[in-house]
């Protein structure tokens, strides 16, 4: 698939590292230009582009750089995107470590609704409660009974199921969160969030989380 990456710190750089490695045609940029992508390209075989030129032509377009830089995002930016095509979210908020106050996220609009709104297109929220590291070091293969589960969460049904097409080729089972509006069941300090477990767990998960942002996560 051809796949656009927009952002490539630990998130970004780790996909990169597999989707390249798994045979997918991978665009990558960041915030300071493709030349500042030399060494990641050289390693991957990855194309550095520009955040406008990321999405041109992909079928799966990953957002992954932090909350706070959404809004500073080119806007157009999937006006040449392949037709429906999966925008995966994986960000999450921080307000008092990176991201400042954001009323709405306050007020209780799920973190990736605010984000689709920033970006005038559907995500699909996976990978956001998934330490970045886990991405290179636990894959394993279908049916083995250590398989982490990743939780996906999404409106937009095809793109979803793209998205779990996708997960599953990385090495990982997914579990179907819903819809946007139930994604804060996966939102930073709820039960699944970084729970590195198998699908059983992290539906449990999902079903015990509360709306409740604890004080850390609030500002
Ligand atoms: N780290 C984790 O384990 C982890 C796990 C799950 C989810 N997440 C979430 O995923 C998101 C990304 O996390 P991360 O840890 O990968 O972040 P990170 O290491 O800080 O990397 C962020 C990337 O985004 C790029 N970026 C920033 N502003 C940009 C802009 N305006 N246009 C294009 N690119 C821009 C940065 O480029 P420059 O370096 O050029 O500025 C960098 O490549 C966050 O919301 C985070 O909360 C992180």
């Amino acid at each position: 698939m051809k796949i656009g990456i927009i952002g490539a710190g630990n998130i970004g750089g780790n996909l990169t590292r597999r989707l390249t490695a798994l045979g997918h045609d991978v665009s990558v940029a960041n915030s300071r230009g493709p030349h500042t992508l030399a060494e990641l390209a050289a390693e991957t075989g990855a194309t550095p582009v520009t955040a406008a030129e990321a999405a041109r032509g992909a079928e799966v377009v990953v957002v992954t750089v932090p909350l706070k830089a959404v809004p500073d995002l080119p806007s157009g930016l999937f006006a040449e995107a392949a037709p429906g095509a999966a925008v995966i979210d994986t960000g999450n908020y921080y307000p008092k470590e990176r991201d400042g106050r954001i009323a709405a996220i306050e007020a209780g609009l799920p973190e990736s609704r605010w984000t689709e709104q920033h970006l005038g297109h559907p995500v699909v929220k996976a990978f956001n409660g998934t330490y970045a590291q886990d991405i290179l070091e636990r894959p394993l293969p279908a049916g083995h009974p250590k398989r982490i589960a990743v939780p996906v969460a999404g409106d937009d049904e095809a793109a979803k199921e793209t998205v779990r097409r996708l997960i599953d080729e990385l090495g990982f089972d997914t579990v179907d969160a819903g819809g946007i509006d139930e994604s804060w069941r996966q939102q930073p300090a709820t039960p699944v969030y970084g729970l590195r477990a198998g699908a059983e767990a992290v539906a449990k998960a999902l079903a015990e989380a509360s709306r409740e942002r604890p004080a850390a996560f609030t500002a």
